[in-house]
C-alpha cells in the first residue's frame, strides 16, 4: 500500500455539452489516473463519461460502479458503502480519480450519496468537489428565460410523490424546476391543471444534447412519459 493518499475530484460535466464544464474540470479530466461512472441496472452507459469523453485521457481506465435503483434502504447503503470502499482503495494506492456526475456534483447525485462513505475512510482533503452546470440552468439558458428575478424564489425538486406537496409549493414559491418527471408526469400534469399553471410548464428534454426536445405550454399536451433526462420549469407568475 502507498503512503501518499490519491485525491478524488466529484466533477460535475454538465448537462450535455462537452464544451459547458468548467476549465478547471477539463483540466482535472485530462490529469487523473481514474475514471469512475455511475452505472444502474435500467441505464448501462454513462451519459456523463459520453459528455467527459473528449477531456479524458486516450485509453484511461473507466470503473462503473452499480447504484441500484431500488427502494430498499439496506441495498442501497450497502451499495453506497462498497462503491466508498472501492474508491478508497484506489486512493489508498496513491492514484488520483474523478467520479463523473451529470450536470452539478452536488445537486441529486450519485456522488452526493458515497461522499458520507468516504468521509468515514478518507481525510477530508483527499476528497474536492468541482461543481458543474446544472441541468435547470441549461434550460433556462435554451428558451432565454431568467429562473429567477428580482424577489422571486425558485424550488427546485426531484420527481413529486405526492401531488399535494407540489400543490402547497406552487402556492408558495414564484418558479419550480422539477427534475426526473418523467417518474410522475401524469401525478405533475394533474396538479398543475388544478393550479391553473399547465400554460406556464415548459418540459425540456436532453438539453443540450442531439436529440434535445422542448416543449412550450403544457396544457393540451399529449405526452404521457416523457424520457428520462427531462425536467419541468412552471413559472407562478404571482407576482
Ligand atoms: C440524477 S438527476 C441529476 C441532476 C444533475 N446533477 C443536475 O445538476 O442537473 C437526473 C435528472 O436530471 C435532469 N437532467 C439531467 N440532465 C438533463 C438534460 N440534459 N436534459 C434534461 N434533463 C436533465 C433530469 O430531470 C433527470 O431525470
Amino acid at each position: 500500500m502507498s503512503e501518499k493518499i490519491g485525491t478524488l475530484y466529484g466533477i460535475g460535466v454538465g448537462p450535455g455539452d462537452p464544451e459547458l464544464l468548467t476549465i478547471k474540470a477539463a483540466r482535472i479530466l485530462g490529469e487523473v489516473d481514474l475514471v469512475f461512472t455511475a452505472a444502474s441496472p435500467g441505464n448501462d452507459y454513462s451519459i456523463a463519461q459520453q459528455i467527459a469523453g473528449p477531456h479524458l485521457k486516450p485509453g484511461i481506465e473507466v470503473r462503473r460502479l452499480n447504484f441500484p435503483m431500488v427502494g430498499d434502504e439496506e441495498t442501497l447503503t450497502s451499495a453506497w458503502k462498497a462503491n466508498a470502499e472501492e474508491i478508497a482503495k484506489v486512493l489508498k494506492s496513491g492514484r488520483s480519480a474523478a467520479f463523473l456526475t451529470l450536470g452539478d456534483s452536488l445537486t441529486y447525485s450519485t456522488y452526493g450519496y458515497v461522499l458520507p462513505y468516504l468521509a468515514e475512510t478518507l481525510p477530508p482533503e483527499a476528497v474536492v468537489t468541482i461543481p458543474g452546470i446544472t441541468s435547470y440552468q441549461m434550460a433556462a439558458s435554451r428558451l432565454n428565460t431568467p429562473l429567477v428575478t428580482g424577489l422571486e424564489s425558485l424550488t427546485i425538486m426531484s420527481g413529486v410523490e405526492d401531488p399535494e406537496t407540489l400543490g402547497e409549493l406552487l402556492d408558495k414559491t414564484d418558479n419550480v424546476a422539477i427534475l426526473k418527471t418523467y417518474r410522475s408526469f401524469e401525478k405533475i400534469m394533474n396538479m398543475l391543471k388544478k393550479k391553473g399553471l399547465a400554460q406556464n410548464a415548459t418540459l425540456y428534454s436532453k438539453v443540450g444534447l442531439p436529440d434535445e426536445e422542448i416543449h412550450r405550454d403544457l396544457e393540451n399536451t399529449t405526452i404521457t412519459e416523457p424520457p428520462y433526462l427531462s425536467l419541468m420549469i412552471v413559472k407562478n407568475n404571482r407576482r
